[in-house]
């Protein structure tokens, strides 16, 4: 395993990455809340991490809602008027870019902010769902499964459902909720790929989590750009400490000195 430090700047262990992002290279990235920090979204774990302020069980559960609407709602429109304020940034241009130069790129997200799609980034494959969806809680027969709602902040606390008049819930994947079944499916399929890289995620919340493992055992590539080891670390092929807003710049960087690739061309 090769280990490169943003702060020491070894930049030989990122050419050996670079190697690997041939232009016919199928690349995927595995992406968690890491990558969005730089825009100012709160992580979830860590020393200013949300989980540190509350916990998943009364916030991030169906129980939890169930038992508290209104506190889960305040909770959520709180983060959804935080993140309608923040911007995308280096991290999700430069993968935003590779989206559109590499024919076999996938984008899977634990993030459900939607900045990878503001970014402009092509298949993206979002596991825990969208933070500006809503569903209805009794699941009514009129409305869809979920439906888009990007309203900031919220009028009436908890919502609506403009269908039944019952309650609505975000529309993201809580803590013993199943994964829907057709976005899983094609989270597998990209794990055959050629280069997998898990980008700010502490990887400890599966199925996530153990996308790296398979990704290694159809023989990819692996690496993991992250601030600080995690459970992956042990794992990967290659780790790169640092932020991932700068390592994924200097790695696209270098895939324009190295290979001429064009998506190299960086940041849009
Ligand atoms: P976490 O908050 O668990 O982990 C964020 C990771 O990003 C940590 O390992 C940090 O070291 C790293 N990090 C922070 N800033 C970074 C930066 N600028 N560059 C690179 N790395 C950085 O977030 P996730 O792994 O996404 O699920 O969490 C997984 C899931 O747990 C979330 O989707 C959410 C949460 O509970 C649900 O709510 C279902």
């Amino acid at each position: 395993m090769h280990t490169y430090n943003a702060h020491v700047g070894s930049s030989p262990a990122v050419d050996l990455l670079v190697n690997q992002l041939a232009p016919d290279a199928r690349v995927t990235v595995l992406t968690g809340a890491g990558v969005s920090a730089a825009s100012g979204v709160p992580t979830f774990r860590g020393a200013d991490g949300l989980w540190k302020q509350h916990r998943a069980e009364d916030l991030a559960t169906p129980e939890a809602f169930a038992r508290d609407p209104r506190l889960v709602w305040e909770w959520y429109d709180w983060r959804r008027q935080r993140i309608a304020a923040c911007r995308p940034n280096g991290a999700h241009e430069v993968l935003a870019a590779w989206s559109e130069c590499y024919p076999g790129f996938t984008l899977i997200t634990q993030n459900v902010d939607g900045l990878h799609e503001r970014a402009g980034t092509r298949r993206v494959l979002r596991m825990h769902g969208s933070i500006w969806e809503v569903a209805c809680w009794a699941r009514c027969a009129g409305s869809p499964l979920r439906w888009h709602d990007d309203t900031v902040p919220l009028p009436v606390i908890p919502p609506r459902c403009s269908y039944c008049d019952g309650m609505i819930r975000p529309g993201v994947v809580w803590f013993g909720e199943a994964i829907a079944p057709a976005i899983l499916m094609r989270c597998h399929e990209a794990t055959r790929c050629d280069v997998f890289l898990t980008v700010g995620t502490s990887a400890v919340v599966y199925p996530a989590a153990s996308l790296v493992q398979e990704a290694l055992m159809h023989g990819a590539y692996t690496a993991e750009i992250n601030l600080e080891a995690t459970p992956a670390s042990s794992l990967v092929d290659q780790v790169l400490h640092g932020p991932a807003e700068i390592i994924l710049a200097e790695i696209n960087e270098r895939l324009g000195l190295r290979h001429g690739n064009p998506a190299a061309r960086g940041s849009r």
